[in-house]
């Protein structure tokens, strides 16, 4: 995939790969919508697929496969221990990387598991460039603390930093000369970070904080579950790295840190987990938890045919048509979102087009919940689900209080070579609509509220008959049309 010109002045993203497998769709009218919502009690992940036209979730465990993928599948080679398949996956990875050992999970959350128990301790602290919700509960669960030390451009909603995931070194100074490296379990990096808008980090913001690193003996452990739209970042907007191959900057990231894992549902187009490392020691210390938590060395929870797919997905990521799918589908529906008004965070990321909910609607104060607000009424604007990032997703504090988030976004993901050019204009299309119809989407109050993780299981209902009359005005301009 790259961007081509046409004829008539305008660019475009152009897809290398052609549709051969389909899975119909349905749009179902906005009277179904406005049912549908409510009995999802406005969480989009609440909601029936059935119900829904364009899934934008997430881009988790669903990326189109290949036909290669497919096809690599058959001939899985399926057996408790010394899979030929697991061998497969291990010289991928040595090959791709240069590194040598290989655990498998069965996705990324059960890496973090193992990470965690093998290295955190209570009282350590964990410094990331910014937490993942999933990443953060395993280092709390043992123990830990989570120290955020992204560059302040990093949650800034607009700017033009290429890179607004680098972590700060000066702010990784103070915190060693306040605590001594001794009390760092170990450092994260997390390449392109999915809570602040998918950005990226650069290979030279790598290479400081791992100077920084040597000197004081503190591990680097490396989330690589976004790596494909970063490395396209890296190629295309870091200087120096322009006659870098995509393979190259890999093996110049690989060699910066102690410890590699990945969600398999993001890198590598299929499902699964993985860690890697060239430390023996830091293997053996996660071996036998492997074992314990998720199956046999050689699957790791994991189906073999998962494996073989997970191969050819990281060899195919070596591919610059590949790695840039996703990021120019993104920075299409970005920029056409913004040209209409819409607010929108700047420069677009990896994973997926983020709108600002509080600059989208300034009149649903954050107790109401913006963010989950506009979810639901993008829902009923075009079927489209989306899934809110703001305070839904925090936790109340011991007292009860709300913890409001500081940013209060909608993630519109884009999964890769699942969605064409004229869905995501219709996506850009519904929204821009119900941008001009703002005034009339009102806030959320919840009706159930867990206590643990409530915007996957939270129930919320409309302050007032607002997505009533935004469906009477959805079905008064669209006429008979979905
Ligand atoms: N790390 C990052 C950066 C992630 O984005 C995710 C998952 C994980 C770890 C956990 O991996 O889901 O395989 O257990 N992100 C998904 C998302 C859930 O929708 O962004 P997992």
């Amino acid at each position: 995939m790259s961007r081509i010109n046409f004829y008539h002045g305008e660019t475009i993203p152009l897809e290398l790969h052609k549709v051969r497998i389909v899975q119909k769709l349905s749009l179902v009218p906005v009277e179904r919508r406005l049912e549908a919502i409510a009995a999802a009690g406005n969480n989009t992940f609440l909601l029936k697929n059935n119900d829904v036209f364009l899934d934008m979730l997430t881009d988790s465990g669903v990326n189109a496969m290949s036909d290669r993928q497919l096809a690599a599948m058959m001939e899985a080679d399926d057996s408790y221990a010394g899979s030929a398949t697991f061998t497969k996956l291990e010289a991928k990875i040595h090959d791709i990387f240069g590194l040598q050992y290989v655990l498998p999970a069965h996705q990324g959350r059960a890496c973090e598991n193992i990470i965690s128990q093998a290295f955190v301790r209570p009282g350590t602290i964990i410094p990331m460039n910014y937490h993942f919700t999933t990443t953060k509960a395993h280092v709390v669960l043992n123990g830990g603390a989570v120290e955020e030390l992204v560059i302040d451009e990093g949650t800034k909603v607009t700017s033009d930093h290429p890179f607004k995931g680098n972590m700060d070194p000066a702010k990784l100074t103070a915190l060693i000369d306040k605590h001594g490296a001794g009390k760092i379990a170990f450092l994260r990096i997390e390449t392109g970070t999915n809570l602040i808008g998918g950005q990226p980090h650069s290979l030279a913001n790598l290479r400081e904080i791992r100077a920084i690193c040597d000197k004081h003996g503190v591990m680097i452990v490396f989330d690589a579950s976004l790596l494909a739209d970063n490395l396209h970042f890296i190629k295309t907007r870091e200087e120096a790295c322009r006659d870098m191959s995509i393979r190259d900057i890999c093996r110049a990231i690989a060699s910066l840190v102690d410890i590699m894992y990945f969600s398999a549902r993001k890198l590598g187009c299929a499902r699964g987990g993985v860690i890697c490392t060239n430390s023996e020691a830091a293997y053996l210390k996660m071996r036998e938890l492997v074992t314990l938590y998720e199956g046999f060395l050689t699957y790791g929870g994991m189906s073999v045919r998962e494996i073989e797919a997970i191969a050819v997905g990281l060899e195919e990521t070596m591919d610059e048509d590949m790695v840039s799918q996703g990021p120019q589908f993104i920075a299409f529906l970005v920029e056409e979102l913004k040209k209409r008004g819409v607010p929108v965070i700047t420069p677009p990321g990896g994973l997926g087009g983020h709108i600002d909910a509080r600059r989208f609607l300034p009149h649903v104060p954050q107790q109401q919940y913006t963010a989950a607000a506009l979810a639901a009424a993008i829902y009923l604007a075009g079927g489209i689900r989306g899934m809110e990032r703001g305070t839904m997703s925090e936790a109340r504090d011991e007292q009860g209080n709300e913890t409001f988030a500081k940013m209060e976004l909608v993630r519109l993901a884009v999964p890769r070579r699942v969605f064409t050019l004229s869905q995501i204009m219709y996506v850009v299309d519904r929204i821009s609509w119900l941008y001009d119809n703002r005034a009339l989407v009102g806030g959320l109050a919840f009706t159930e509220e867990p206590k643990l993780l409530r915007f996957f299981f939270g129930k919320l209902a409309p302050v007032s008959g607002w997505q009533a009359d935004l469906a009477a005005k959805f079905r008064q301009d669209f006429g008979d049309s979905l």
